[in-house]
């Protein structure tokens, strides 16, 4: 196959980590006879350094001429960097913001794993990550809060703040069908969650959710509230296997998640239109206090290369081989300083990098 992969690899860490992503790319294309072509364009603090704004059409036109995106990470420290000075919308944050929207990808997916080599990182009690966990959060990405009408106004000497939560029926409709297509392809549950005893984008969002569930009959679904499922995560998260849930939800229960596994290091992400078309990017930020140290753990964005070659590509014995070497070597006991732990081999980002494409024959 012959495949167009940009890449933007941002700030902090983000240029560290996905050159060690192509490199695993660039193995799997050798191993497995497949022409990878790869183009850096800059986004978030990298392109307001080079252009003034995080974002520039030509990004947006090369992202969308090209088959997939690979992205690092974006954004610098909020309290230290100058480009926090600069207004909100032009901001790296707003860099990301946009392109989703550019590129419409509505659909996210998180998948929060506790990997068996790991288990020890998992701050829960035993009793609890004895059980392990698999879940998928499908985060809805292009709507809610995050692109909901909002201004500051001052009324009376008052200052005051709106933020508006829209969704119409089609826009979760078409999350809730990704949903239910991924949890068929997985241990066939889900469990969308809202706030519809407060809000009526919830409640709608509830009955969206059971007319596409009546499309699915394998599939179990069960509704929950999102502050219940705040707590679930750390009491049960094995009960879990597919999170539905909106925009600002999905944000703040990723997160979760992804701090209960204790190694968001390891953590991809996917970010999906309709069509095949996807932005992959590592879950966890730019991570600047560490960037340029060699130090940063490559392998969440090397799973997101993995998930970008399944998704997009339906390249899944590529994918298989991209996470069986990353299995392969925890349990050979290579870890980079984020996983380290007694008794393991500590390495360096590109070390990594270097291990897994070598495991991959
Ligand atoms: C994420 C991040 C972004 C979000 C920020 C950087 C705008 O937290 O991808 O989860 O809130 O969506
Ligand atoms: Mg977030």
């Amino acid at each position: 196959m012959k495949l167009n992969i940009v890449c933007i690899p941002g700030d902090g860490i983000g240029p560290e980590i996905v050159s060690e992503a192509k490199k695993v790319l660039n193995k799997i294309a050798g191993v497995y006879g497949h022409e990878m072509n790869f183009q850096d364009v800059l986004m978030g603090g990298a392109s307001i350094d080079a252009y003034g704004v995080p974002l520039t059409e030509e990004t947006i036109a090369a992202a969308k001429a090209a088959d997939a995106v690979l992205m690092g990470s974006i954004g610098g420290n909020t309290v230290t960097s100058p480009w926090y000075k600069l207004p909100p919308d032009k901001r790296p944050e707003a860099g990301l913001l946009g392109i989703r929207k550019a590129l419409n990808l509505f659909a996210n997916l998180r998948p929060a794993v506790l990997y068996e080599e790991l288990a020890d990182a998992c701050p829960l009690k035993k009793e609890i990550s004895s059980a392990g966990f698999d879940m998928m959060i499908m985060r809805e990405l292009t709507g809610g809060l995050y692109f909901g009408e909002r201004h500051t106004t001052q009324e009376n000497g008052i200052r005051k703040a709106v933020d508006t939560l829209t969704y119409d029926e089609n826009e979760i409709r078409r999350i809730a069908i990704k949903g239910f297509d991924i949890a068929m392809k997985r241990r066939k549950k889900v469990t969308s969650v809202d706030k519809a005893n407060v809000l009526d984008s919830s409640r709608l969002w509830r009955k969206v959710v059971d007319e596409v569930a009546a499309d699915y009959p394998e599939v179990s679904l069960e509704h929950m509230l999102v502050d219940n499922c705040a707590m679930q995560l750390v009491k049960d998260p094995a009960q879990f296997d597919v999170i539905l849930t909106e925009n600002m939800f999905g944000d703040i229960l990723s997160d979760e998640a992804s701090m209960v596994t204790g190694s968001i290091g390891m953590l991809a992400s996917a970010s999906l239109n309709d069509s095949k078309f996807g932005l992959y990017e590592p879950s966890h930020g730019s991570a600047p206090d560490i960037a340029g140290k060699g130090i940063a753990n490559p392998i969440a964005t090397i799973l997101s290369a993995a998930m970008m070659l399944r998704y997009s590509f339906d390249l899944d014995r590529e994918a298989d081989a991209v996470e069986a070497a990353v299995k392969e070597i925890l349990k050979k006991g290579y870890r980079t300083v984020d996983i380290m732990s007694e008794g393991c081999t500590q390495v360096s980002c590109g070390e990594m990098g270097d291990l897994l494409a070598d495991e991959i024959r």
